[in-house]
């Protein structure tokens, strides 16, 4: 038993980036960070959101859960594909990997008991948005980290609008811009935000949700 736990003391690596994300979220509720992936998987995860768009494969996203749903373009106006796991392309499984790495990390470290990841891919068209709201369904209280990681190019500019704002309770909103690769990680039941009308172009991200049982 001694054995084992000092084994695992060793072999527990601290990781800079994640504890920076970590000390951001006790601190304030969330997190902004511009290196979480990698550029290149960034580049792919962008070519593959591409593609489906252009094959019509997204589909006009609801609001509620999967049992309780309804669309309501005055609330959201983007388009998403659920990604599934078990049949994940090779870049989404990179992705996964990324994403299931940090989950266990703040499972070793922070005792969060994250058991599940669910993520889609998310276009806003021109003219959409999706008004202030926070990320839990009345009927369901899992979902405890939300995960926003933006797919525009690298000639997005901050005039094409699609700003996110985040709300924090008592603190002046934080304008974020969706700059690629950026990724922004925020208490799912705590944190009112908004995704601002798109001005122009296509805004383009991969978001989704750390869950307990
Ligand atoms: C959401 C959401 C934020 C963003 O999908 O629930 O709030 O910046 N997305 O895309
Ligand atoms: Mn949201």
């Amino acid at each position: 038993m001694t054995t084992s736990l000092l084994t695992d003391a060793i072999s527990f690596e601290e990781n800079s980036l994640y504890e920076a994300i970590i000390s951001d979220i006790l601190e304030q509720g969330y997190s902004i960070c511009d290196t979480f992936f990698e550029e290149s998987l960034v580049d792919l995860l962008r070519n593959d959101l591409q593609a489906l768009y252009h094959q019509s494969e997204l589909k006009k996203a609801a609001i509620g859960n999967r049992i309780n749903e309804s669309i309501e373009k005055d609330i959201r106006g983007d388009y998403i594909q659920w990604i599934d796991e078990v049949k994940a392309n090779s870049v989404e499984k990179k992705f996964f990997e990324r994403i299931k790495d940090f989950k266990n990390y703040l499972n070793k470290t922070c005792f969060m008991g994250l058991l599940h990841q669910e993520f889609h891919y998310a276009v806003y068209p021109q003219g959409t948005f999706y008004k202030r709201h926070i990320d839990t369904f009345q009927n369901d209280d899992r979902r405890k980290l939300s995960m926003v990681c933006y797919l525009n190019d690298r000639s997005w500019k901050t005039t094409n609008g699609g700003e996110l704002v985040l709300y924090p309770e008592g603190l002046e909103e934080i304008t974020v811009h969706p700059l690629p690769g950026r990724v922004v990680i925020f208490e799912s039941q705590q944190l009112e935000h908004e995704v601002k009308k798109v001005l122009n172009e296509e805004r383009l991200s991969i978001t989704g949700w750390l869950k307990t049982r």
